[in-house]
């Protein structure tokens, strides 16, 4: 196998509702009377970052602070290394677990740096899992999805002394809210769309909470109730919980910020009459309470309640706004004395700005390049309209709901694009027209109205003439066409609209993928990852630009039940603001591939980081950027 490395980011994770509903929803593989669990988590921006290479052994190096661990890849020696506890049984424990179900070799991993904090109820133990499952996942082609990992990551941790539920290891989704739901040992993962920005500060009550015991006491309950207390903790982390978690979740997606922190009193409230006295050593918790019945606290938040295995460890917050956050961090730090930290988790908006660059030389389409430009080019659409491919793209666009339009032009071809979006037709041509077509023209004059140009005065690449929308972006999520493709759909909505319509699901860096023969892979950008059946995305693991058949037929296929499957680069993206970011860094310090700055790369940075979605829209895309692609656009487009 190839030697590579890899690059590796995990972030901790926040538990905003459904605490303790992990476990207890295992426990309905032995009695199915009992609720599934249901949780809304997010992972944090603080997180694990690392570099990772195949090895013989297992290494694992701090590169910060010279701290370093080594062992065989050997069953037995990491289980014993494991069960002794420590950092190190972290990693050892799922090493282990990797050995026992998949037999492969090792890993060498240099944590290159970490800003999670360390027991602060953000689960860093597990981020340090999931980072070693991935890790092997993707140098192994374990073809593991994001909950495979999780899974991989709890038997890992729990084969140490450290004591998790599953929900820990959610930290695999990236910083967005997902709702779990725990049932026996199945896990089901759903997004949440956020209709408002939740603005959470969470703190350290500096005080001391006993895990073990809570988890021990609590687990007494389950899985058959023996007398009222165990009724009552089954009830809350069943029944109770089952309603409010998804009350919440009602409530951020219709943006009513204020009623989710209601939940989160509700889910408190419920939590100290219900469950509270199964351990009233642990979950009395007075320096809890104090914070949640802090006057100032009250006064600037919505919902107040404990994190993660609760007692007197951690407290969430739900302030009204960002001045009530600022102003309740500032209150626990200064006044409190504790260590506290701020997420906001934002919320999801419909995309209403499309970048298009057409500013490259078209010269696989040389010599008609010579007198016109790519984006001029003539295609049939199924209106029986003959138009512009970029016409016929901008409509597409338009049609889905974009209000701004960014062409990258070249300056010199102002002056044409004004012609067809802007200019009026002289009164002879328009008494000629047919009715039809006059309607058509009304409607290129609308279209011209969202049509905005920036200019790219020196060919870079593909990746800077992107970059030159940065200011037109403004930090908000937007749609990138490819200026030279063309989709057809075969179901009523667009390409385009079933692009954004899933943006709208997952809120995350996207691009739209196509499947294709493994003979043709190439030539293009591939990206893999595990399609679920019945899923029409997937989360991107790897990406590569046109390999060979032999490499992606072992590295860069995606699973789809027992099937291999390619899928390409279909045309469209939906950039967030770190992908301007990693742009503008790149052209700042001069760092080109091939000579010219490209996107590609930078996309893949952020999928690390991030994560990055793959949509798989119903439709057809077609090329105009070289000879043969286009005369099928022309004939079958
Ligand atoms: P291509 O990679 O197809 O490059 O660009 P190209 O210059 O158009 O064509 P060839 O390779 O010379 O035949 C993909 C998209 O990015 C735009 C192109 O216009 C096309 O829509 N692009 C590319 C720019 O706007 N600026 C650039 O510097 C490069």
């Amino acid at each position: 196998m190839e030697e590579r490395a890899i690059n590796l980011f995990v972030p901790g994770r926040l538990c905003i509702m459904g605490e303790h509903s992990d476990w207890a929803g295992r426990y309905r593989n032995i009695n199915n009377k009992l609720n599934k669990g249901y949780a809304i988590v997010t992972g944090i921006e603080e997180g694990i970052y690392a570099t990772a290479t195949i090895s013989d052994k297992v290494i694992v190096e701090n590169v910060e602070s010279g701290d370093s661990f080594e062992c065989e890849m050997d069953y037995d020696k990491l289980k014993e290394i494991a069960e002794e506890g420590g950092y190190w049984s972290y990693i050892a424990g799922v090493a282990a677990c990797i050995k026992e179900q998949y037999n492969v070799g090792g890993v060498k991993i240099a944590i290159n740096k970490v800003t999670i904090p360390e027991k602060k109820g953000l689960s860093s133990s597990a981020a340090i899992c999931v980072l070693v499952a991935r890790a092997f996942n993707q140098l192994y082609n374990l073809h593991l999805n994001v909950i495979g990992e999780m899974n991989l990551a709890y038997l890992g941790e729990i084969t140490t002394p450290s004591r998790c539920g599953k929900l820990d290891q959610a930290c695999a989704f990236g910083k967005k809210p997902v709702l779990l739901t725990f049932d026996g040992d199945r896990i089901d993962v759903k997004n949440i769309k956020v209709s408002k920005p939740l603005y959470f500060v969470f703190a350290d009550l500096m005080s001391k909470k006993d895990t073990v015991k809570i988890l021990a006491d609590l687990n007494r309950s389950f899985p058959f109730a023996e007398n009222e207390i165990d009724e009552k903790v089954q009830e809350a982390l069943g029944v109770d919980n089952d309603e409010i978690v998804h009350k919440c979740i009602e409530y951020i997606e219709s943006g009513d910020v204020e009623k989710v922190g209601e939940m989160m009193l509700k889910a408190q409230q419920n939590f100290d009459e219900k469950v509270a006295p199964a351990c009233p050593e642990e979950l009395t918790s007075p320096a809890l309470h104090k914070v949640l019945n802090d006057e100032y606290i009250v006064s600037n938040s919505f919902g107040r309640k404990g994190v993660g295995s609760q007692g007197d460890g951690s407290v969430q917050v739900l302030a009204k706004n960002k001045e009530s956050q600022d102003a309740i961090l500032k209150y626990f730090k200064d006044v409190l004395g504790m260590d506290a930290y701020t997420l906001t988790i934002e919320e999801t908006k419909p995309i209403k700005k499309a970048i298009i660059p057409v500013a490259g030389n078209g010269t696989r389409m040389f010599p008609i390049t010579k007198c016109i430009k790519k984006a001029f080019l003539p295609v049939i659409d199924d209106d029986g309209i003959i138009k512009p491919v970029i016409l016929s793209l901008a409509e597409e666009i338009s049609d889905a709901g974009i209000e701004e339009i960014c062409l990258v032009i070249d300056e010199g071809d102002k002056e044409d694009y004004d012609k067809l979006f802007k200019g009026k037709l002289s009164s002879e041509v328009a008494a000629k027209l047919s009715p039809e077509l006059l309607e058509y023209e009304a409607k290129i004059q609308k279209i011209g109205k969202k049509i905005k140009y920036v200019y790219q005065t020196e060919k870079l690449g593909f990746g800077h003439a992107v970059s030159l929308c940065e200011e037109f972006a403004g930090g908000e999520p937007v749609l990138l066409a490819l200026g030279d493709q063309l989709y057809k759909s075969d179901i009523n909505e667009s390409c385009t609209e079933q692009f954004l319509k899933n943006f709208a699901e997952t809120n995350q860096l996207s691009v739209s993928v196509c499947e294709i023969p493994e003979g043709d892979v190439s030539r293009y950008g591939i990206l893999s990852g595990k399609l679920e059946n019945s899923k029409d995305y997937f989360y991107v693991d790897k990406m590569v630009e046109k390999p060979d058949v032999a490499l992606a037929a072992e590295e860069y296929y995606t699973k789809c039940g027992d099937e291999k499957k390619y899928f390409a680069v279909f045309g469209e993206y939906i950039l967030t603001k770190e992908v301007f970011d990693l742009l503008r860094d790149n052209i700042e310090n001069n760092r080109k591939e091939g000579g010219e700055f490209e996107l590609t790369s930078v996309l893949d940075q952020v999928r690390e980081k991030n994560g990055m979605v793959a949509f798989i829209p119903k439709g057809k895309f077609f090329d105009v950027g070289n000879v043969k692609a286009y005369k099928r656009t022309f004939v079958e487009k």
